[in-house]
């Protein structure tokens, strides 16, 4: 029994000493403590022993088992050890590699543009308001004093979600909106997308930015009208610039003009920017016709107003000296770059 014991131990080691890995390790493990393992066979065996002597071989058994034990426990270590090593090898940092580059981001000339004018006109005490993209033919057409019939829906061709539901053309509607809500005084700018169904070119396209803006309170005239847009294109475009209105049609406004400044690039004498006139136009504006004013609530003979609506493309393309519309929606980072 004793000398069974001992050929079962120096196996046993040998084949611990041999593994070269954790799984064969583990494998040793199994075969020699396991339920058949080889040193159970031998405490199964205890039986044929005579009782006297059992204490004995028990004991023996006890301290074999407990060397393979100690053993398994260091060999798994040492393996451990070499598993870690391994995988540290591999993952070496080599530090003298040069390092990826990451790209920051830039403002769009649209998001600085337009809050260049929202900064202007917080400054004079406007709120910020917003309006939906999907828009009534009511807001966008109707309460804008432009019936069905009007010669005004042929100049925006309209994307038509169904005969009551559009892509909003401008962002005039929100006017109607902030008027029905009958809070009085209004002074508001509402930037945002507008839709209108125009090829593409490098002035044109289906979808782009307004800024609309809105002022009523008892008293307003066009003079108050002149001397906000004034000072929203001194502080826009440089202290020496000058406006000029010049008499134009809008349905919702009653008298309309559009607004040109002197030119910033040549001071007015003309220049290729301005194609040699000394101007360039930069927005429509007017009094708010009485009648849009009365089909949102507000009574024209007490109350009065004026509004103006500005193309942030415009502004961003002017400020920026861009001559192509495209340049802006192609999001080419060699581009955007640059602002
Ligand atoms: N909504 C007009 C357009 O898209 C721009 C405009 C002109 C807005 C005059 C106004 C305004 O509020 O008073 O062409």
């Amino acid at each position: 029994m004793k000398e069974k014991l001992a050929k079962i131990r120096e196996e046993i080691l040998k084949q611990i000493n041999a593994s070269e890995n954790l799984d064969k390790l583990n494998e040793v493990r199994v075969s020699a403590l396991g339920k058949k393992g080889a040193l159970t066979e031998v405490l199964k065996s205890m039986r044929d022993v005579a009782p006297e002597e059992r204490p004995r071989v028990g004991q023996m058994v006890n301290e074999v088992r407990a060397e393979i034990e100690k053993a398994l426990e260091t060999e798994k270590a040492k393996l451990e050890d070499l598993v870690l090593e391994a995988r540290l090898k591999n993952e070496v940092i080599d530090v003298t590699l040069p390092a990826r580059k990451n790209q920051v981001g830039h403002r769009h000339p649209n998001t600085i543009a337009l809050e260049e004018v929202e900064r202007i006109f917080v400054g004079m005490g406007y709120e910020v308001v917003e309006g939906p993209e999907v828009e009534k033919d009511y807001y966008n057409f109707e309460a804008l004093n432009i019936p069905k019939d009007h010669p005004a829906r042929d100049e925006q061709d309209t994307f038509y979600i169904n005969d009551q539901i559009v892509l909003r053309t401008q962002t005039s509607p929100v006017q109607v909106r902030t008027m029905e809500k009958g809070k009085l005084p209004i002074r508001m700018i509402a930037p945002g997308r507008v839709f209108r169904s125009d090829e593409v070119d490098a002035t044109h396209s289906p979808s782009f930015h307004q800024i609309e803006g809105l002022v009523i309170d008892k008293n307003i005239t066009f003079s108050d009208l002149k001397g906000t847009l004034a000072e929203f294109a001194r502080e826009l475009f440089g202290e020496n610039t000058k406006v000029k209105f010049r008499p134009h049609h809008f349905p919702f406004t009653e008298p309309s003009a559009e607004v040109d400044v002197s030119c910033f690039k040549c001071g007015g004498k003309g220049c290729r920017f301005c194609k040699g006139s000394g101007w360039i136009e930069i927005l429509g504006c007017g009094m708010v016709h009485p009648r849009v004013l009365s089909m949102s609530g507000i009574d024209p003979e007490e109350y009065s107003g004026f509004a103006f609506g500005v193309g942030l493309e415009r502004i961003a393309l002017l400020k920026y000296e861009i001559d192509d519309m495209r340049l802006l929606y192609e999001n080419d980072i060699r581009f955007l770059k640059q602002f």
